[in-house]
């Protein structure tokens, strides 16, 4: 997801901080062991950024996870555990925007082997269907179970008698069977926001039963797509041999004795789909969206591709496709313009570096080969946006690309979607993003062929208004129904009733 723009500029000062920060005792409940509803992710989701006059401040993070769980946060007596971006810097506990938040420290060492290292070189490219290869270093496990310990033990020093706590995603896999250990009374939620990877990938993780026990610490565990939860029960079976009963897995005492029933589910995420439709509405957002189409030299044409910088998200196979199209005479400069937002993500990691070479590389030679004096080719903004910004963009772009070559959900698909109450627009949706689920009525593309990828851009092109007004307007139906409010509401209702049924 998009952030803040001001989130990328250099942290200030700790005490400048401390200053501004609410103090702990003025908190509804300071003292740790109190709250009865616990988020752990690896971020807080606020980032810090530094004011006009330069002093610094935090801000609620952008994204659907904050926007969904700030409510409830709010009316439960929530605290928010996690790491808050910068490194070997210790902060209190400390009140922002309605919600208890409880940073957890991570030194450089940390964020090179845990984060940048376990979570984002080894996990994230396995999760992503190996799309690049991943490392397996016996350093980045230690500290990444080092580090789930430290987030676990917050959680469990947060948490009340009998509380809710829920863990977040990838990087933290272990902190369920670490936190129950601590904690026998608490009810663990665990959702996993990128894909489960099918058994015979999965099988590469020296550490597949360590991370398989962590997991199922917890009593219900979220998955975006059924294909994902059921991919991870094939692997409870094959490789803990537990007895799995549709969707229910018996988790064994550590002398094999039965003890307790985890469920695994799919609940798709969504985004705040009410506040996309309002900005649409709104007359500024509107003017800039007139503006940015002006600023383009008003083509016939906008395509339009937003995402984190990252090779899962298939950047590359989107120019490539578009380069094609320029040199085939399909489109030309002028008529079709293609703006790519690749928001800065995950700098220090190799492939991320690789990555930006090849994309702007690529830019670089099709913009030199057809831009005109007045246009062109590829308008890429290695920037991220305020969500005001974003909603102008997509109400500008006449087509929307998502080729992710493998996504968990996707949520720029959505918004799209969700901005265009006008019903203008059409959505061409990788079938390799989670959203292709929900979103059957995008223009469904297979991003590995090339071909297929060129056909399907001129098809959404070329559309038929009354067709493309009839695919969003069922698509909207489904965004709007389906917010991010319910994804939570729902997930934490399933939580809630494990004891009953098991
Ligand atoms: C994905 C992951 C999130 C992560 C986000 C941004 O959406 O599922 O857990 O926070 O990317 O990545 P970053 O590494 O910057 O936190």
């Amino acid at each position: 997801m998009p952030s803040t723009a001001s989130s990328n500029q250099n942290p200030p000062s700790t005490t400048a901080l401390r200053e501004r920060r609410a103090p702990v005792t003025a908190a509804k409940k300071a003292v740790t062991g109190d709250f009865d509803f616990v988020v752990v992710a690896n971020r807080l989701p606020v980032d810090r950024v530094t004011a006009e006059d330069g002093s610094a401040e935090w801000r609620r993070s952008p994204g659907g996870l904050v926007t969904a769980l700030a409510p409830v946060m709010a009316s439960a007596d929530g605290a928010w555990v996690g790491w808050h971006g910068a490194t070997d810097e210790k902060l209190e506990e400390f009140n922002e925007d309605g919600m208890h938040l409880v940073p957890v420290q991570l030194s450089q060492e940390d964020v090179e082997l845990y984060y940048e290292g376990f979570s984002n070189s080894t996990l994230w490219p396995l999760y992503h269907d190996v799309i690049m290869p991943p490392e397996f270093h016996r350093t980045w496990w230690d500290r990444y179970r080092e580090i789930n310990i430290r987030f676990a033990e917050s959680a469990a020093a947060s948490a009340s008698k009998g509380a809710t706590v829920w863990v977040q995603d990838y990087q933290l896999q272990l902190v369920p069977r670490l936190l129950r250990a601590m904690r026998p009374d608490l009810k663990i939620g665990f959702f996993n926001h990128i894909p489960f990877p099918p058994m015979e990938i999965f099988a590469q993780l020296p550490w597949r039963h360590r991370v398989l026990e962590g997991i199922l610490g917890a009593d219900l565990i979220g998955f975006q797509r059924q294909s994902d939860a059921n991919n991870f029960l094939r692997c409870v079976r094959r490789y803990l041999g537990f007895t799995v009963k549709s969707q229910r897995i018996h988790v064994p005492d550590e002398d094999g004795s039965p003890r307790r029933i985890a469920r695994a589910e799919a609940h798709p995420i969504s985004i705040d789909s009410a506040l996309i439709a309002q900005l649409a509405e709104d007359p500024a957002v509107l003017e800039r969206s007139r503006e940015i189409r002006a600023d383009l030299g008003d083509p016939d044409v906008i395509l339009l591709g937003v995402d984190r910088l990252d090779y899962t998200k298939g950047i590359r196979h989107r120019i490539k496709a578009f380069g094609e199209l320029l040199a085939d005479r399909e489109l030309s400069v002028g008529q079709a313009t293609l703006v790519q937002v690749a928001s800065p993500s995950r700098e220090h990691v190799g492939h991320y570096i690789t990555l930006r070479e090849d994309v702007e590389g690529s830019v670089g030679r099709i913009n030199g080969e057809y831009d005109t004096m007045s246009h062109t080719a590829v308008r890429y903004l290695h920037h991220s946006y305020p969500v005001e910004e974003m909603v102008a963009l997509y109400l500008a772009a006449d087509v929307m690309l998502v080729t992710a070559l493998r996504d968990g959900m996707n949520l720029v698909a959505k918004e799209y979607v969700a901005a265009h109450a006008d019903k203008r627009g059409t959505l061409v949706l990788s079938e390799f993003a989670g959203a292709a689920d929900q979103l059957r009525h995008a223009v469904l593309v297979n991003p590995h062929d090339i071909d297929g990828l060129k056909e399907s851009i001129m098809e959404a092109i070329r559309m038929p208004e009354q067709e493309s007004a009839r695919r969003m307007r069922i698509m909207r139906r489904q965004v709007t129904t389906n917010d991010v409010a319910r994804w939570s509401r729902d997930f934490l209702e399933s939580l809630s009733r494990t004891d009953e049924e098991d």
